[in-house]
């Protein structure tokens, strides 16, 4: 009897250790994971001009655009594939795709920008020609604004993309790509004079961030927490407190998960809302 409870303790005791041990590890990868996602990324450019003068574009191959965007027809081009292009040129294994946008440069300083991760899904290419142009051009005339442009020295088609979907850039006269981290603005969100909402950013940026934007900046899965009206002038404060801490204690099946924050950090986090609500902008 004695050696049987001697034996459940023990079995207790090792199942509790490792379960102990199982949630320290699950809780740093996820600190780990967010940390990268808030890191700049060091920079990533590709100059395209330069690498189609050294033939590396890869192969000449012709797409087919259905209801091409700029030209408003179904369009052909020779075209080189952007996805194969990228693959050669960049380690995308060291990439944290998810949170990284591909910048489109164009000659007149145009930047459109999209998630990288779309533009990885929908077969993107690099057009750099036009099958049906007129002899002695590459482009058939593209008419903006009464004015007649071309689209060299590239433009980027998908194969795949619904076009009439904003999220997709169809940028002409394209000369470099690089890569941009979403969260290269996360200094903007930083108090400057403030200790106590100091360490509640710490926590917010590293528990929230990734779902919640501050001033249009951060993650889109949760609502903006503070524009054009703080959380904090809607809420009352002690329940805005318990929330943070435990959302389902609020709301029958919230998306927002428990985060496992105590109730002392989440004061610490509702003091840098706080802090915030005073310095809007977007
Ligand atoms: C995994 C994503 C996720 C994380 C991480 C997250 N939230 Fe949320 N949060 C949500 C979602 C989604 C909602 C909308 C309500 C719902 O369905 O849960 C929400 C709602 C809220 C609301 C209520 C907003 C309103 O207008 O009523 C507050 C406040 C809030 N979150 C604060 C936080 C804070 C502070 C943190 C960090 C400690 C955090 N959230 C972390 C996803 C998240």
């Amino acid at each position: 009897m004695k050696l049987k409870t001697l034996k459940t303790v023990k079995i207790k005791f090792l199942i509790s250790c490792f379960s102990i041990f199982s949630f320290l590890s699950c809780n740093q990868q996820r600190e780990q994971k967010i940390e990268q996602s808030v890191n700049v990324q060091p920079e990533i450019a590709l100059d395209l001009v330069d690498l189609q003068s050294k033939n590396k574009l890869g192969k000449d191959t012709v797409v087919t655009i259905a209801k091409d965007p700029v030209y408003h027809k179904t369009k052909k081009y020779h075209a080189a594939n952007a996805l194969l292009l990228l693959k050669n040129e960049i380690d995308l294994s060291k990439v944290d795709i998810k949170n990284t946008l591909i910048v489109f440069e164009c000659i007149d300083g145009y930047k459109p920008e999209m998630s990288l991760e779309l533009f990885l899904k929908t077969n993107p290419f690099l057009a750099f020609k036009d099958v049906d142009a007129p002899k002695g051009s590459n482009w058939e005339k593209i008419i903006k604004n009464g004015n007649e442009m071309n689209a060299d020295p590239f433009y980027l088609v998908y194969t795949s993309a619904p076009t009439k979907n904003q999220e997709y850039k169809w940028p002409y006269n394209v000369i470099k790509f690089h890569f941009e981290s979403k969260n290269k603005n996360i200094e903007a969100l930083q108090p400057k004079d403030d200790e106590k909402a100091l360490k509640g950013f710490a926590l917010f940026q590293k528990q929230c961030i990734t779902c919640h934007a501050i001033n249009g900046i951060g993650g889109e899965m949760g609502p903006e927490l503070n524009y054009p009206k703080s959380v904090t002038e809607y809420w009352k404060e002690t329940e805005l407190v318990d929330y943070i801490v435990d959302p389902a204690s609020f709301r029958n099946k919230v998306k927002m998960p428990t985060l496992g924050i105590t109730k002392q950090e989440s004061k610490e986090i509702v003091d840098y809302l706080k802090y915030m609500s005073k310095n809007k902008k977007i």
